[in-house]
């Protein structure tokens, strides 16, 4: 099989997000190292799917994406530009082409405005349409997402939580986006619904050419939507591949306990259970060496010292572990035939 190399829409290379913090009364401040290092690329009509546990970063790299805060350090390249050495006027068109959508639908539409109002915003900042154009594109976009012409003049508490989140899908695609980071987009949606979200989803990445950024915690949707995975942990990158190859092969002990602890349907994807072994540290006091050894019953001195680095493997995911890198972990198939 030859590999398809397409350009990538957007990329990000050695993002860094630091926020200093206050530690108390007196104290020093402290350094939160929200992201330290991130690198990750999305083809046109793509998924990359980002997981990990809560307070891992995952939020911040959305916020970076949509140029909502600048990283501390980085290069975020769209569509061969580096957007954060750009004026301001060419950032601020080229950033109606990185949409978001968040994962509260009850918070995110203003409660106070119809929907047609709330479609039209970034149309009224952003362009030079007239009132016609505008409700007529909103209209075609609230057909587009499942909805209907009559829904533009109601206010969003007239609406379940499914539809919502298809109103904010509306909105995120009004200034017809190249790439569209979906933070949590279904998880606080009825389980009954989020397939309909995720399939109105994939049907307009296929008619659009989308690319998604599709943050989630839940590793049973991502299998099923994503062609890419990055699985993070405590601000860095640990594993990054295919679906196939974090899913059927998954190496790094942490990609691996995330994949024991959710449930999977067909018996030659189950993989022999690994535990995970206490909390997350904080991110203010991150361990020595792999931010993962305290947890990982694979650790050894060397993993309470050093500090992985992601290494590409050539047909494999990448990965930062020590104990892979040196074969030490046993090897866990997902696939035994
Ligand atoms: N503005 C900020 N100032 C200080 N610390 C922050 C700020 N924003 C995020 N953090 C910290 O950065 C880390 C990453 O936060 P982030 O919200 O990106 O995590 P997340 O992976 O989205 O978590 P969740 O799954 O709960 O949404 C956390 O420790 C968080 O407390
Ligand atoms: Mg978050």
């Amino acid at each position: 099989m030859t590999e398809q190399r397409t350009q990538p829409i957007m990329s990000g290379i050695g993002l860094k997000q630091y926020y200093q913090v206050s530690q108390g009364f007196m104290k020093p401040k402290g350094t939160v190292k929200a992201l330290d290092g991130i690198d990750f690329s999305v083809e046109a009509g793509k998924t990359l799917a980002v997981v990990g546990e809560s307070g891992c970063g995952k939020s911040t790299l959305a916020r970076l994406l949509t140029m909502i805060e600048r990283p501390t350090t980085g290069e975020l390249n769209f569509d061969g530009t580096n957007l954060l050495t750009l004026d301001r006027e060419t950032a601020r068109e080229l950033r109606q082409r990185i949409q978001i959508i968040f994962q509260n639908p009850y918070g995110s539409l203003n409660p106070r405005k119809k929907v047609g109002t709330i479609l039209e915003e970034p149309l009224v900042i952003n362009t030079k349409l007239s009132k016609e154009e505008r409700k007529e594109k909103a209209i075609s976009l609230l057909q587009k997402v499942g909805l209907k012409p009559e829904h533009y003049d109601r206010y969003p508490h007239m609406f379940s939580g499914g539809q919502r989140q298809r109103i904010a899908i509306a909105r995120g695609l009004m200034m017809n986006p190249k790439v569209v980071v979906a933070d949590e987009p279904v998880s606080a949606l009825d389980v009954s619904v989020q397939a309909q979200v995720l399939n109105l989803m994939m049907d307009l990445q296929k008619e659009l050419g989308l690319a998604y950024v599709f943050i989630s915690h839940d590793l049973s949707v991502v299998e099923h939507i994503a062609d890419k995975v990055l699985v993070m942990y405590l601000g860095k990158v640990v594993e990054y591949g295919s679906t196939e190859q974090i899913f059927g092969t998954p190496q790094h002990p942490y990609t691996r306990a995330l994949l024991s602890s959710t449930p999977r349907i067909d018996p030659e994807h189950r993989i022999e259970k690994i535990r995970l072994q206490g909390e997350l540290p904080s991110p203010l006091n991150p361990p020595s060496g792999c931010a993962f050894h305290g947890r990982c019953e694979f650790a050894n001195d060397r993993c309470r010292v050093e500090t992985p680095q992601l290494i590409a493997r050539e047909g494999a995911a990448s990965v930062a572990c020590f104990g892979v890198d040196e074969g030490r972990l046993p090897y866990l198939s997902a696939r035994v035939g």
